[in-house]
């Protein structure tokens, strides 16, 4: 918090106004939405911009659109738009929806392909006046509109003589925050929740409300504010008028509030003696919580329900199925437009690992599978993105091809817990692009199977965990929030390339500089392949303590537990067989087409080898080299990689404000440092596994040194995130 302060003063007093070339002291807070003052140049192709504004209603999202735009114009190109009404008599800026439009000017021709939230950014006479116009079938999309042309403003683009309608991919792309009610957040790596201080909603709602500014400008349109582990007070009767202080500044971004529940909730706050889902007065006690919810939060977004996961409450207390247990609650949605995500992720966490056959990766699939159809229209199942947990590389999860009459949503996390927790640098919109165009059966990319557009769902979509924090700049570390950017992005457009992604973020965030964004943008695209290398590669899993802080190298602790991370590693060899004829039969869940691909050491890829095989070290990968010696060579890249990152980074200085340009360099430098940790430590346990040497001498010649400097810097990292790293035991 303290930092907090400081930091934004510094922002205050240092700032120049528009076209001034200093460099502005800058925090990150203001992220992507920097609207900062075009070169004079660039500016120049914006004077014929009309100089007036006229919104066609005056609905609170039409006014924030409307306040939106006026202050990125004012920022970027220093022009004060002026307010006006219908009938205009000079060219304007016409933001209103398309019935309102059609109405003004019945000769206008309006797409008629525009759905949901699209939106059209076109140009045209209206009461003979040349107008730029922003407009869609809702008042959210207009403010989606707005953003857009703001961003193309942002980019150097031409905005004058638009004629696009851009349509998102899918109905639902929420983010869920991981966030306690005492302030902590689960996976959270930037400070205290922006939400929740001392088991309350907090007084100043001040971020929230940014946050949600934030979210709409890259098209999200729901946000779960607290933990999937839910604290059942969050439905307590005393507690729904905090939520409606959340749902006021989630308002006028058009972001609907949504909350993750405990199944148990009718029984532990409600009074009841049962959660049974099928017991009427169950089913009675959801009704009235939600109907209450709704007479306080009319446009309430719905829940997200965690249960039968990790010691959480379910269904299986009382012989229910999950689809039991989501109907009830779906059912109290319903009339509402509520939502009700049900996650997929359930699993036994005290698996016997002496079982060759049993197989954490099987559990979705398994329990999920033959109940599809068995859901309420408003039911999604939410579904991790890979079978696993999020590891640093894991093939597709096989129930997003499972669900053919169910909806069901991906959930990809923006938060970085096992891909480096924000100390470490990794873009993840490469791994999510490869997640989101894998073919799943015939010209079936999940990321149409998401959108419900395979198989003609009624919704769909896209949910991030976030965790953004106190920290001024969100995330902590400031390339970290080309993830929420890009989460936000792809949701809207799974089709935009990783390379598109990445520019549009550095030059919103640090300007168009060329060698600023050619340096930002290469390195951010390679950052997740070096986190891989360096840390678990060959599809093996984050070799990290998995039962402790999911940080720190422990290839030990990812055995002999219950929870079912394993990697099977012996004297010999390594890797789970999850094949069909020998293993425990997970390749099976996909279509036949992908089994071919993974079933044999033939066709498998060498990146997910040893997620679907068990092979000696001295198996010979696709790429020539024994699975040993590329674990040994792809430890020592990833660190020197890292260690380029450093000299390139400081390259910049001069380019990037001061502020930045150190934070980052010191992040940079850290992670330098913890890479070579990674690398030793991984190739002296696999040194010691396999007895068999480097074949470039270098492994065992290196460890002690470097581990010994590691814990002074981590406590530093430790303290800035006030210690809220939650231990998984
Ligand atoms: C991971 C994470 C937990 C989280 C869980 C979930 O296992 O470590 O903190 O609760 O995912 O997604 O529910």
């Amino acid at each position: 918090m303290k930092r907090f302060g400081l930091r934004l003063v510094a922002h205050i007093v240092v700032f120049a106004g528009p076209f001034s070339s200093c460099f502005c002291a800058e925090t990150g807070a203001e992220a992507w939405l920097r609207y900062s003052a075009l070169e004079q140049q660039a500016a120049k192709k914006y004077e014929r911009l009309p100089a007036h504004i006229v919104t066609l209603n005056d609905s609170l999202v039409l006014k924030t659109a409307q306040q939106e735009l006026i202050r990125g114009v004012g920022g970027m190109l220093g022009r004060t738009l002026r307010t006006r009404v219908v009938p205009f008599t000079e060219p304007a800026i016409l933001l209103g929806t398309i019935e309102q439009l059609h109405t003004l000017a019945p000769v206008l021709n309006i797409p008629s392909n525009i759905r949901q939230d699209g939106y059209w950014l076109a140009h045209g006479q209206v009461q003979g006046l040349e107008c730029v116009l922003v407009a869609s079938l809702t008042e959210r999309g207009v403010l989606y509109g707005v953003f857009a042309l703001l961003r193309k403003i942002a980019l150097g683009e031409d905005v004058l003589a638009l004629d696009e309608v851009e349509q998102p991919s899918a109905p639902l792309r929420w983010v869920n925050q991981w966030d306690n009610l005492d302030g902590r957040i689960e996976r959270g790596y930037a400070g205290a929740s922006i939400f929740f201080e001392g088991g309350n909603v907090r007084t100043d709602l001040t971020r929230a409300g940014a946050y949600a500014r934030l979210l709409a400008s890259v098209g999200i349109t729901g946000c779960a504010i607290n933990n999937v582990n839910a604290d059942p007070r969050v439905l307590s009767d005393s507690f729904l008028p905090q939520l409606v202080r959340v749902a006021d500044v989630f308002r006028p971004w058009g972001v609907r509030l949504a909350v993750s529940v405990d199944l148990s909730a009718p029984k532990t706050i409600g009074g009841l003696d049962t959660f049974d889902p099928l017991d009427s007065r169950v089913a009675a006690w959801w009704r009235h919580k939600v109907d209450d919810i709704y007479r306080q939060i009319p446009d309430f977004g719905g829940f997200v329900v965690k249960a039968d996961s990790e010691g959480r409450a379910g269904p299986s207390s009382y012989g229910r199925s999950p689809a039991d247990a989501a109907n009830v609650i779906a059912r109290a949605l319903q009339s509402h437009g509520g939502v009700l995500f049900y996650r997929a992720f359930v699993y036994d966490h005290h698996l016997d690992w002496r079982n060759l056959k049993n197989d954490r990766a099987r559990a979705a699939y398994d329990i999920f599978h033959p109940l599809d159809g068995k859901f309420e229209n408003n039911v999604v199942i939410q579904i991790k993105h890979g079978p696993i947990d999020f590891q640093v590389r894991e093939p597709v999860s096989p129930l997003l091809d499972g669900l053919q009459h169910t909806n069901e949503a991906i959930e990809l996390q923006i938060t970085q817990e096992y891909t480096g927790q924000q100390r470490h640098l990794c873009f993840l919109i490469p791994m999510w692009k490869e997640v989101l165009d894998f073919d799943m059966h015939a010209s079936t990319p999940v990321k149409d199977l998401v959108a419900g557009k395979v198989f003609q769902r009624p919704t769909g979509g896209f949910v991030g965990v976030a965790n953004v924090g106190m920290d001024v700049n969100w995330m902590a570390h400031p390339l970290a929030m080309a993830n929420l950017y890009g989460f936000g992005r792809l949701a809207w457009n799974p089709d935009l390339g990783a390379n598109t992604i990445v520019d549009e973020w550095t030059r919103l965030t640090f300007g168009n500089d060329p060698l600023v964004v050619r340096t930002i943008s290469q390195t951010q695209l390679s950052s997740w392949h070096v986190y891989e290398s360096y840390t678990g590669p060959l599809g093996v899993g984050t070799l990290t303590n998995i039962v402790g802080n999911h940080y720190d190298p422990g290839p030990e602790s990812s055995e002999r537990n219950g929870w079912g991370q394993w990697h099977r590693a012996d004297h010999e060899g390594i890797g789970m067989d999850r094949t069909m004829a020998t293993g425990t039969g997970f390749v099976g869940q996909y279509a036949p087409d992908v089994q071919k691909l993974y079933e044999t050491l033939a066709a498998c890829p060498d990146e997910l080898l040893l997620f679907f095989h068990h092979v000696p070290y001295t198996h010979l990968l696709h790429s020539g080299k024994t699975v040993i010696q590329h674990v040994y060579d792809a430890h020592y890249e990833g660190a020197d990689a890292v260690g380029a990152y450093v000299s390139q980074w400081k390259l910049l200085k001069g380019h990037v404000d001061e502020d930045r340009y150190a934070d980052v360099l010191t992040r940079l430098q850290y992670q330098a440092e913890q890479a070579v940790v990674w690398r030793d430590t991984i190739d002296e346990w696999f040194y010691r596994m396999s007895g068999i040497p480097d074949a470039k001498g270098r492994v065992g010649h290196t460890t002690s040194q470097h581990q010994a400097m590691v814990p002074q810097v981590r406590v530093r990292f430790l303290d800035a995130n006030m210690g809220k790293v939650v231990l998984k035991q």
